[in-house]
């Protein structure tokens, strides 16, 4: 079979997708990436769904011209918000994080509790995946909102951190749970700090580790793999400074990425929005109205 050795666009709101990046040099070492970090618009999980929505398809237009050969979203709630409606969209196919995360999730437990960003928490799309896999699974999602600006602001190791981590965490001990989902790329870097409240007996799932195994599974099916002879070192690109990604980024990276800047065009004016974006964006407004039944549970159970 003839390789194909175009790029795979890996893509987060900043240093989260970092911890897919790890797994794909481990497991895919022949693709080359290239990595978007939508800095300028971090955090991405205090945002609407349509908010979302406009800014995965930003990435994966600019993504398209870049010729990707297949788009990761290493961004959960980019896959929980907007991946059902762009992967019908593109050219290529585009991966998510949560039916892998969820999939791993009901083969460790039945007990199951998940950490995530506020957005991902209350779409449900975890609850509702584990509970298609497993009916029998119990589910309890928790909005994060702290975390992604405690990693993005490089304070991870601040005493601070343990404390807000301990809030987030409480409820879903009180539940007993047997497992815990890293819902947002970011948070596998405060693992250290999950690791000392939860302790041994909760297995902590990383679905970054399960989206890979899918990827490979998803090049194998389609032929897509890349020969070794043609990879190149990951490109990274980011909204926000270049400088700024660079030094956070280089506490994981081991080096300090050359990173560029991309600017994307400024959105059309609001009564063009209206006309052009209608239909498109309907899928959008249901998932906002099931926000709404979630909007004051910060626990959510899939079971209730
Ligand atoms: N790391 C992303 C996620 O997995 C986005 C976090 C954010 O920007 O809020 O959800």
């Amino acid at each position: 079979m003839t390789p194909n050795n175009q790029p795979i666009g890996l893509f987060d709101s900043g240093v989260g997708g970092l911890t897919v990046l790890r797994e794909f040099e481990r497991i895919l070492p022949d693709e080359s990436v290239l990595y978007f970090g939508d800095t300028a618009r971090l955090p991405y999980g205090t945002r609407t769904p349509e908010e979302i929505l406009a800014f995965v398809r930003d990435i994966l237009d600019w993504m398209a011209a870049r010729n990707v050969k297949m788009a990761v979203m290493a961004c959960n709630t980019s896959s929980a918000l907007a991946l059902d409606i762009v992967r019908r969209e593109y050219g290529f196919p585009v991966l998510g994080l949560i039916f892998p995360g969820a999939r791993a999730a009901v083969k460790t437990g039945r007990r199951v509790g998940v950490i995530a960003t506020p957005a991902t928490a209350s779409s449900g799309a975890y609850s509702q995946a584990m509970r298609e896999i497993c009916p029998e699974a119990q589910v309890w999602e928790v909005g994060c909102p702290d975390f992604v600006p405690i990693v993005e602001g490089d304070r991870i190791h601040d005493p601070a951190t343990l404390a807000t981590a301990r809030e987030y965490l409480q409820p879903l001990l009180d539940r007993q749970i047997d497992t815990l989902v890293y819902g947002c790329t970011h948070y596998p870097h405060l693992s250290e700090v999950v690791r000392t409240i939860v302790g041994d007996r909760v297995t902590c799932i990383d679905p970054a580790v399960h989206l890979t195994r899918a990827t490979v599974r998803e090049l194998d099916l389609l032929g897509l793999h890349a020969a070794p002879s043609a990879h190149r070192p990951t490109q990274f690109f980011v909204s926000g400074k270049p400088s700024q990604f660079a030094e956070l980024s280089s506490r994981w990276l081991g080096h300090r990425p050359g990173v560029e800047r991309v600017r994307f065009a400024p959105p059309p004016e609001v009564a063009e929005v209206a006309t052009v974006t209608e239909p498109a964006i309907e899928p959008a407004i249901e998932r906002a109205d099931r926000n709404d039944a979630y909007a004051d549970r910060p626990l959510v159970n899939a079971d209730e």
